[in-house]
C-alpha cells in the first residue's frame, strides 16, 4: 500500500477503498466510487461555505492564516508594500514575475494610454440617481463595458485577452471617480496621462478648477501601498465567483461586474464602509466597552475583525496602521483612529475575541485612512475593487489556462418533495406550516 493514500472503510457495506493523496488533498470524485449498490450515486462531500474544499489548483497568492502570512507569487506582502508600486505588483500578479524595467516600462505605457472611457459610458453613469451608491454605479458601468467590447468575448486569444486586461487595469480608476463626481454633481476631470496611477486617480477625483491637479506624494504612496494590500488574497468569496462566472467562458468585463457584486458585501469588500459606520455610530472612546458588550451578547459583529483564513493578525492590518501615521502627518490624525485604538485594545485583552482567534483584518484601518484623504465613506468599497481588479484578472487567466478546470458546477443535497402530482388550484390546500416564500 502506498503512503501517500487513504483508506477508507465505508461501514455500510463493509468495503475498503483506497484513494490516493495529493498536495496534502483527496479528489472528491474519489469518493464517488463509494457505493452501497450499483444504482447508488455514489458518496459526495458537503461543504456549504467551501470551508475545507480547494476548487483549484494556483500559483498567485500564498496565505498561511495561523502565521499571518500572505505572499503573491512568493513575495512577502510586506516586502511588496515597502519597495514596489502597485502597477509593479499587477504586472506580477498577472505575469508570475516582477517586470525587468523595459517591461514595467511598456506595462505602463499600456495601462496610460487605455485609461479613457467611451463618451457614451458617460451617458450610462448619468442616467444613475443622483444618491446612486458608487459600488452599484461601477459594478453596473463595468457590465455595460461589456457591451462596448465584444472582442472580448475571445477568451482564449491570449493577444486579445491581453488587451482587455489593459483595458480594464486602465479604466477601473476612471469609472470609480465618474461614479464618485456623479454621486456628488460634479462635472467628471478626464484622466491625465503625466501623472501615474494613483495620482491620476486622484486627479480624477478631486480635480476642481486647478489647470493641473498635483497629487501630493505621500497620499499617492499612500494609495499605492493599499492597493498593493489590496491587490489580491487567493480564493475569497469575490475571487471565487470571478472564477464561476468565468468559466462559462463569459466575457472579463461581465466576469468582472459579478466579481464587483461579490466584493460589495458587508461581510466581504463592504466591512471598510461598514467599520466608518460603525466608529461614528459609537461614537466616543468611553462608549466602547458598552459596544463590546453588544457584539458579545450577538446583537452585531464587530466590523473589520475576524477572517475565514486569518487566526492571527492579519498581516495587511500591520502595515496599514504604519501607512495611517505618514498619512495623517499630512492629513491631521482622524478622530475614528482613538475609538478604533481602543475597540482593537479591549477586544484583543477579551475572552469572547481571544478563544475565537478574532483579529483585526485588512478593513479595520483602511478606511480611517481613506477618510483621512477625503474619500467619502461609500466610496471604500470601490477602492477595494480598483486594485482587486488585478488579482480578478490574474485569477481569470490562470482558470482558463488550467486543463483541470471546466464549467463550476456544485452539486446539492436534494432534501425537498419525491415526485407528485401537479394539483389544480381549486383543490391546492396548502400545509399549515408552508410560506409564501418557500
Ligand atoms: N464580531 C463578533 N463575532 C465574530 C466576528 C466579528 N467580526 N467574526 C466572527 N465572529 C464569531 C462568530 O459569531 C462565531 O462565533 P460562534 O462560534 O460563537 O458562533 C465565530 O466567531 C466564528 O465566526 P464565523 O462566522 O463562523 O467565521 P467565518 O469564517 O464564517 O467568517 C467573516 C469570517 C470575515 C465573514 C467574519 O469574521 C465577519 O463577519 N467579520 C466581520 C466582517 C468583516 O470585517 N469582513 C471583512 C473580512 S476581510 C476583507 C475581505 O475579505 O473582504
Amino acid at each position: 500500500m502506498s503512503a501517500n493514500t487513504l483508506t477508507i472503510t465505508d461501514n455500510r457495506t463493509g468495503k475498503q477503498y483506497e484513494v490516493p493523496i495529493e498536495n496534502d488533498t483527496i479528489k472528491a470524485m474519489d469518493l464517488r466510487q463509494i457505493k452501497t449498490s450499483d444504482d447508488d450515486f455514489g458518496l459526495m462531500t458537503y461543504d456549504p461555505a467551501f470551508m475545507n474544499t480547494a476548487s483549484c489548483k494556483s500559483r498567485i497568492t500564498f496565505i498561511d492564516g495561523d502565521k499571518g502570512i500572505l505572499e503573491y507569487r512568493g513575495y512577502p506582502i510586506d516586502q511588496l508594500a515597502e519597495k514596489s508600486t502597485y502597477l509593479e505588483v499587477a504586472y506580477l500578479l498577472l505575469h508570475g514575475e516582477l517586470p525587468e524595467e523595459a517591461q514595467l516600462k511598456e506595462w505602463t505605457r499600456n495601462i496610460t494610454y487605455h485609461t479613457f472611457i467611451n463618451e457614451n459610458i458617460k451617458t450610462v453613469m448619468d442616467g444613475f440617481h443622483y444618491n446612486a451608491h458608487p459600488m452599484g454605479m461601477f459594478e453596473a458601468t463595468l457590465g455595460a463595458l461589456s457591451t462596448f467590447y465584444p472582442d472580448a468575448k475571445q477568451i482564449f486569444d491570449v493577444e486579445c485577452r491581453r488587451k482587455q486586461i489593459y483595458r480594464l487595469v486602465a479604466k477601473v480608476p476612471t469609472i470609480a471617480a465618474f461614479a464618485y463626481r456623479h454621486r456628488i454633481g460634479m462635472q467628471y476631470a478626464y484622466p491625465d496621462n503625466d501623472l501615474g496611477y494613483e495620482g491620476n486617480f486622484l486627479n480624477m477625483m478631486f480635480k476642481t478648477t486647478e489647470l493641473k491637479y498635483k497629487p501630493n506624494p505621500v497620499l499617492e504612496r499612500a494609495l499605492s501601498v493599499l492597493f498593493i494590500l489590496h491587490a489580491d488574497h487567493e480564493q475569497n468569496c469575490s475571487t471565487n465567483a470571478m472564477r464561476s462566472i468565468g468559466s462559462a467562458q463569459t466575457d472579463p468585463f461581465s466576469s468582472l461586474a459579478g466579481a464587483a457584486a461579490a466584493l460589495y458585501g458587508p461581510l466581504h469588500g463592504g466591512a471598510n464602509e461598514m467599520v466608518l459606520r460603525m466608529l461614528k455610530e459609537i461614537g466616543s472612546k468611553d462608549k466602547v466597552p458598552d459596544y463590546i458588550k453588544r457584539v458579545k451578547a450577538g446583537e452585531f459583529r464587530l466590523m473589520g475583525f475576524g477572517h475565514r483564513v486569518y487566526k492571527n493578525y492579519d498581516p495587511r492590518a500591520r502595515i496599514i496602521k504604519q501607512v495611517a501615521d505618514e498619512v495623517f502627518e499630512v492629513t491631521g490624525k482622524d478622530p475614528m483612529l482613538e475609538i478604533a485604538l481602543e475597540l482593537e485594545r479591549i477586544a484583543l485583552e477579551d475572552e469572547y475575541f481571544v478563544k475565537r482567534r478574532l483579529y483585526p483584518n485588512v478593513d479595520f484601518y483602511s478606511g480611517i485612512i481613506y477618510q483621512a484623504m477625503r474619500f467619502p465613506v461609500d466610496m471604500f468599497p470601490v477602492l477595494f475593487a480598483i486594485p482587486r481588479t488585478s488579482g480578478w484578472l490574474a485569477q481569470w487567466v490562470e482558470m482558463l489556462e488550467d486543463p483541470d478546470q471546466k464549467i463550476a458546477r456544485p452539486r446539492q443535497i436534494y432534501l425537498g418533495h419525491k415526485t407528485r402530482d401537479y394539483v389544480p388550484i381549486t383543490g391546492r390546500k396548502l400545509p399549515a406550516t408552508a410560506s409564501a416564500n418557500a
